[in-house]
Parts: structure tokens; sequence; C-alpha cells
């Protein structure tokens, strides 16, 4: 660790009503460094300062070689997203009192994904794009070459999107999500939310094709593994869960979901519900994976069975015509 770097102060505000804050920002540079170092830049900031106004005034007043992305500092190009105190933000929204009243007045700054920085919290986001690109994320439909009105649709039609247009491409979900850091086929959240962008748009006319493409086994919906981290994560609360839970039932109501493990495991969980009003879980690694290849894992029940972690003679429960209804109304395919 370098010894504290400060600031020079700026005038934004009386003295009293700004506060100490030291940035502990990480700093790595590909091409040289082979470790990380973290720098401490201590400066007095005001209210209404975010991370982003901090940063700037580190790179025009103290260090010019500190490096971030940025650009439109209004919440909306998705460039300056890096992690502070462990949590993805948009810093160009992070207000630092908010952080410092939650985290005290050292605050830790890490680029998206440490592994990946290119220089200082400038990640090298190429498989972001990739995934991204893969979906072909434009509107499939004829084009006129002489329009003479834009292609609208009405408000309620619109509504269908649910967010999913305003998506800023940050990649706060894709760099927080498990399974995008452990299967590297894995399309991610945001891919994902833009499919499900494209899928809803009345317009659009490859929305069969798009689902079959997310339809694939260690790339698409079922991989998801609803952590919620998405969710959680999105500086814009376009909630990329649901968008992919979307897709897989939009997937079974136009009948191009293809046969896997993962969606014979959604149709037996379904079944099991409907059948008893509870899971049975034995019928489901039947079905889902079929008589032959459950018997490879014949031994290991066994020794659960003996430890009394399979239920044997699973019951209806009593009140399953609520039940019932509940799954009714819930689901809106998978017959
Ligand atoms: S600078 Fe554009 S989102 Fe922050």
């Amino acid at each position: 660790m370098s010894a504290r770097i400060v600031v020079k102060e700026t005038k934004i505000a009386p003295d009293d009503a700004r506060r100490e804050i030291v940035l502990r920002v990480f700093r790595f540079n590909a091409e040289f460094d082979v470790l990380p170092a973290y720098n401490d830049f201590a400066l007095k900031v005001a209210q209404s300062e975010t991370l982003l106004d901090a940063l700037n005034r580190i790179k025009a007043e103290t260090d010019a070689t500190l490096s971030y992305r940025r650009s439109c500092r209004h919440g909306i190009c998705g460039s300056c997203a890096v992690v502070v105190e462990n949590q993805a933000a948009l810093a160009c929204k992070a207000n630092l009192f908010d952080f410092a009243d939650r985290y005290g007045e050292i605050l830790t700054i890490d680029p998206l994904d440490k592994s990946l920085a290119i220089k200082d919290l400038i990640v090298d986001k190429t498989r972001f794009w990739e995934s991204y690109r893969a979906v072909s994320p434009w509107l499939e439909t004829p084009a006129d070459d002489a329009p003479t009105q834009e292609n609208l649709i009405a408000p309620e039609t619109a509504d269908r999107l649910n967010g999913a247009d305003a998506c800023i491409e940050c990649g706060i979900c894709f760099y927080g999500c498990p399974v995008v850091a452990a299967n590297e086929c894995f399309l991610g959240p945001a891919a994902l939310t833009k499919t499900y962008r494209f899928v809803a748009d009345i317009r659009d006319q490859a929305a069969n094709d798009r689902l079959r493409f997310v339809d694939r086994e260690k790339s698409g919906v079922w991989d998801c593994v609803k952590c919620y981290k998405c969710q959680e994560s999105c500086p814009k609360a376009l909630n990329p869960i649901e968008k992919i839970m979307r897709l897989r039932e939009t997937g079974f109501e136009r009948k191009t979901i293809g046969d896997s493990i993962a969606s014979r495991h959604a149709k037996a969980f379904k079944t099991s519900i409907v059948k008893l009003g509870r899971l049975d879980e034995t019928a489901n690694v039947l079905e889902s994976l079929g008589f032959f290849a459950a018997l490879k894992h014949i031994r290991a029940a066994f020794a659960m069975l003996r430890k009394g972690k399979i239920p044997i003679g699973i019951t209806k429960i009593d009140k399953l015509d609520e039940v019932k209804k509940l799954v009714k109304s819930a689901s809106r395919s998978q017959e």
C-alpha cells in the first residue's frame, strides 16, 4: 500500500458541509505490473458529490494516470460501473456520503472483475460484448427502404417489454453472476434480458429462433441458478432474472423448448406439484434423467435412503385444489 495522497481541495461547499473521505483505489497496469496495489486518495467531499466526481477530481488535480471509464455522468451510458466496498455500482450515481454512512470513511474501489483489469478500474469487457452480440441485439423485421413513418407500437404493447429496453449494458449483472464466473459458455443476465426485450416486441420476427437459441444447454436460460444476484445489483432495477424466467415460460408456450434434462426437470416439478401438492424428488430425478441415466446414482440413492434423506410414500396434501388453483394462475404454459 502506498502512502496516502491528499487531493487538492476544490471549493464546492462550505467546510462544515464537507466530509473527509479516503478512496482506496485499485491500481494495476496489465502492460507492466505483475501484481495490483491500492492507492489511498484523501479528499474532502460535499454532500452532493458522487464517486465519479471524486475520481474526476483525483485525475484532474492529483494523478492523471488514474484510469476508469465514464461518459454521460447521468446513469445512461453504463460505462462507469465499478465495485465500491464489494458492491457494484455506477460511479456517477454512487453518492459518497451515502457510502461513507454505510461503510465508514475509507472506501475501497475495485474494478468489476479484478482478474480482467486492463488498467486500474478499466476491465476487458470482451466476453460481455461477445455474449451480447451472440443474441442478435437488434430488431429482426423486414426493413422498408423508404419509410414514410416510424414503426410505432402502442404503449400497452410496449409495456410487454417490461423495462428490458432500458438496459444500459453496464455489465454489473454479468460480472456479479456466479454462473458467468463458473461457466464460460453462459450468456449471462444482460444478454438474456436483451433476448427477452426482442421476444416481447411484437415487431420482431425472429422470436422463436431467439427462444431456441437461449434454450441451449450450458449457455441459455436453463443454466440460471436463480441466485437473484442480478436482481439485487441491477442499477436500473430491471430484474433480469424475471426476464429469464419469462423466456422459459414463453418457450413452453410457443413450444420451442427442446427435450433436455432441464426442461424435463421443469415439467416434472410442475407435474409433482399438481399431482401431490408437494415435490416428489425421486420421481423428479427419474423423469429428468430417465431411468437408465438415473441408475448411475443408485449407490448415492441407497446411501441417502439409509440416512432417511429420501422420503418414501409421498402422499397428497389436504388442500390440493388450492395448490392447483395457484399453479394455474402462476403458469401460462408447460401443459
Ligand atoms: S458515466 Fe454514464 S452511466 Fe455513469
